[in-house]
């Protein structure tokens, strides 16, 4: 991907913005500007303002006056030219640096990707990651969920696909793409699966272009791939999706404009710039909030009647908690913090979807055209492409990131091979995959997920892996979906509140991890050189035709940058799980051993979803504000 040319997108995308005017209603809920204006006590208290918090404030909010909640959040409100412009996936990080305000730190070294460090981009502004994402919008399969509920010995909150499916729906407001765009491309689509309610919305671009004629064709040729009508289906296969945004403004559509802008409620108050230290407990109740404003980064504190929800997403809530001396003992210890609850799974349970890097082009999509480049290239092209999008934000200029994908099971791209490896992962000793001093519960919640990661290794339902295709580029990096290794985020001893935490993710610390990666290269050089794509005259820089044997595609992943450790999704480090199997939240949320304390964001997915995971923290956040409300 060539930076100058997304960046010419995007700057094109964001000058269009400021010419079409769109009326904005000054009505918002409350900002609080100064610590003077709080209220002494707020009957809710969320800690972080990103993408659940919002969600969830709204609801409870929504038809109860006399209810007062607090959202603080650590970033400020973000110039909107920086966030809604979505042409190539917005301002994010494909093309260069996102304009919107990150978290930007560095992990721990990687022991399995020749001890490399790598940046850790979160979202740092109201409405979160949901702010800075690339708006690339899918939900999973419906086996993701049902293993959630399966950890426990009873879900009668309905921890699985048929409990959360119905929040799906609310969670997000489906239009159908454009006739044209959907005969011409064959996009089919089933709105039983969506919801036309809420303010945030899923949406297809006006235009997509040709080049992805013979790659989604050539799908088809591999052996094994069935085609799934919808993306919310639950389904593995090859799958259209819609994008985040506004379906006539083609602009983000996420949880700032969708659940915060235009409420007119007095008693939600929400305080940008206002970083949460730590959760103060009397005995085991959480009744207040600690945090940090101004230049000065003065401290205050303030009550909370009835809760505390934790939303301040999978990297930084575990580091909350822990400083709030609730989480591991040793951890704690270490860090001269003194223990109030000994919560061994806090910070554990890391997972993030690791990242194949190939590149393979097919220099005959460039003959093609439309195609990509002939938006730098071809003037004509380009100022139709600008006409459309001034005249009514149509044309390519409404295209986000790729529409499209295989969203594959292990069954398509190992029909050889998963037996074996659910038979391994099933009998190998899981605990020697973790760190040596893992507590014992937390390495039996680990041996639990990987013994329903391989019973799913079997299915042709449960999404493993994800091939996306771009029109212009051919194969984007593939994705291992259901990630075996796992990591953990813990506070830094040397200085627990003013140091970012320690997150590492282990990545390939499970042997079986590799044997996978291994196999989706495998599958997507043969998807390229041996199917009707070889006529497109497909050429392999990355790894390159020399890394051919188990041996070499192995040393590619661990010493030659071959694997990354991240597609921005961190998940997992405050798990709903028993707490005999390591979790912290049962399934009302609440934090074991604590009361008054929930967590709502990333970090309670025991495991990932085979998607990328923004609707699936929408739909979560949805089902927490009943079960919040229904006081369960
Ligand atoms: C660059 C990027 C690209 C992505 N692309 C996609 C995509 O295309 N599709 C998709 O589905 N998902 C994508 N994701 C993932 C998805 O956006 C996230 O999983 C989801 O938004 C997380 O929601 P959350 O509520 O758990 O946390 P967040 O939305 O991140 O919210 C956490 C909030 O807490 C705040 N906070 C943190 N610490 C404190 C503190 N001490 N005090 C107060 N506030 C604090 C943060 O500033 C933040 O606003 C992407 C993420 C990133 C970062
Ligand atoms: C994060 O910081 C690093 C090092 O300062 C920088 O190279 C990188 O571009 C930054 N990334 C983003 C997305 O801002
Ligand atoms: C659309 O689907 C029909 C029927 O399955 C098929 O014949 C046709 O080739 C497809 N067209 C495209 C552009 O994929
Ligand atoms: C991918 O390979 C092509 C040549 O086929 C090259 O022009 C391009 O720079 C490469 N991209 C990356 C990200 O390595
Ligand atoms: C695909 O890649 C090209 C070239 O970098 C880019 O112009 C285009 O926006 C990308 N996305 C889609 C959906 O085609
Ligand atoms: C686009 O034009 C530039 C010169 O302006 C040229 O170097 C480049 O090869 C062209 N790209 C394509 C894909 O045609
Ligand atoms: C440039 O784009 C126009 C409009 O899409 C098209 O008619 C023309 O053939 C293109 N020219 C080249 C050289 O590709």
């Amino acid at each position: 991907m060539s930076i100058s040319r997304s960046s010419l997108l995007v700057a094109l995308a964001v000058s269009c913005a400021h010419s079409f005017t769109v009326p904005r209603s000054a009505h918002h809920a409350r900002q609080v500007k100064d610590v003077s204006e709080l209220l002494p006590a707020y009957d809710y208290i969320f800690v972080g303002g990103g993408t659940s918090a919002l969600t969830v404030a709204d609801r409870l909010t929504e038809d109860a006056p006399d209810l007062t909640v607090l959202v603080l959040e650590a970033g400020p409100f973000a110039d909107p030219a920086s966030y809604l412009p979505v042409a190539g996936g917005g301002p994010s990080l494909t093309g260069g640096s996102p304009t919107q305000p990150v978290y930007n730190f560095t992990s721990a070294p990687q022991e399995h990707l020749d001890g490399q460090s790598y940046d850790i981009i979160l979202g740092n502004m109201v409405g979160g990651s949901s702010g800075v994402n690339s708006m690339m919008n899918l939900r999973g399969s419906a086996e993701d969920y049902d293993r959630w509920g399966q950890l426990f010995e009873n879900d009668e909150v309905g921890w699985n696909w048929e409990g959360i499916l119905p929040y799906f729906k609310k969670a997000l407001n489906f239009s159908p793409p454009p006739k044209e765009v959907a005969d011409r491309f064959n996009i089919t689509y089933d709105v039983s699966y969506w919801g036309s309610e809420s303010r945030v919305h899923a949406a297809w671009p006006t235009f997509q272009y040709p080049g992805l004629d013979p790659l989604v064709a050539a799908f088809d040729e591999m052996p094994g791939v069935e085609h799934v009508a919808d993306s919310g289906a639950g389904g593995a296969g090859v799958y259209w999706f819609p994008t985040l945004m506004d379906p006539i403004k083609h602009e983000r559509s996420f949880a700032l404009n969708g659940h915060y802008e235009n409420l007119d409620r007095p008693n939600y108050h929400i305080m940008a710039e206002a970083t949460v230290r730590r959760i103060m407990l009397e005995g085991s109740t959480a009744t207040a909030v600690e945090f940090q404003t101004g230049k000065d980064k003065g401290v205050s504190t303030t009550k909370a009647k009835k809760e505390i929800i934790m939303a301040a997403g999978a990297v930084h809530t575990p580091k909350i908690l822990q400083c709030s001396g609730i989480g591991p003992k040793k951890v704690l210890e270490a860090a001269g913090i003194e223990t109030i609850i000994d919560l061994p799974g806090v910070g554990q349970n890391f997972q993030d979807h690791p990242t194949l890097v190939t590149n393979i082009t097919h220099k005959g999509l460039l003959d093609i055209h439309p195609n990509g480049f002939d938006i730098p290239n071809n003037s004509s092209f380009r100022d139709w492409a600008l006409e459309a999008w001034e005249t009514d934000r149509s044309g390519p200029f409404s295209l986000g990131i790729e529409n499209v994908a295989a969203w594959l099971p292990l069954t398509a791209v190992a029909p050889s091979l998963f037996e074996s490896w659910a038979t391994e992962l099933e009998t190998q000793e899981h605990a020697s995959y973790l760190p040596e001093d893992t507590h014992p519960t937390v390495a039996a919640g680990y041996a639990a997920q990987m013994q329903g990661l391989a019973a799913v290794m079997r299915s042709k339902d449960t999404v493993w892996t994800r091939f996306k295709v771009n029109g212009t580029l051919g194969p984007t990096n593939p994705i291992l979906n259901q990630p075996l290794s796992r990591g953990c985020v813990n506070i830094d001893a040397a200085d627990p509140f003013g140091k970012p935490p320690v997150v590492n993710y282990r990545t390939l610390s499970n042997p079986v991890e590799i044997k996978i990666l291994t196999e989706m290269l495998r599958w997507v050089r043969k998807y390229s050189f041996e199917t009707s794509l070889k006529d497109l005259g497909p050429v392999e820089t990355m790894p390159g035709p020399d890394v051919v044997t188990d041996e070499q595609i192995a040393k590619y992943l661990t010493h030659g940058g071959g694997a990354l450790p991240s597609d921005y999704h961190p998940a997992g480090t405050t798990a709903m799980m028993p707490l005999e199997l390591g979790g912290v939240v049962d399934q009302t949320l609440r934090v074991y051993g604590v009361k008054s304390l929930r967590i709502i964001d990333t970090g309670i997915m025991p495991s990932l979803p085979g998607a990328n995971t923004c609707q699936p923290t929408y739909g979560m956040a949805e089902k927490a504000a009943d079960i919040i409300k229904s006081n369960i």
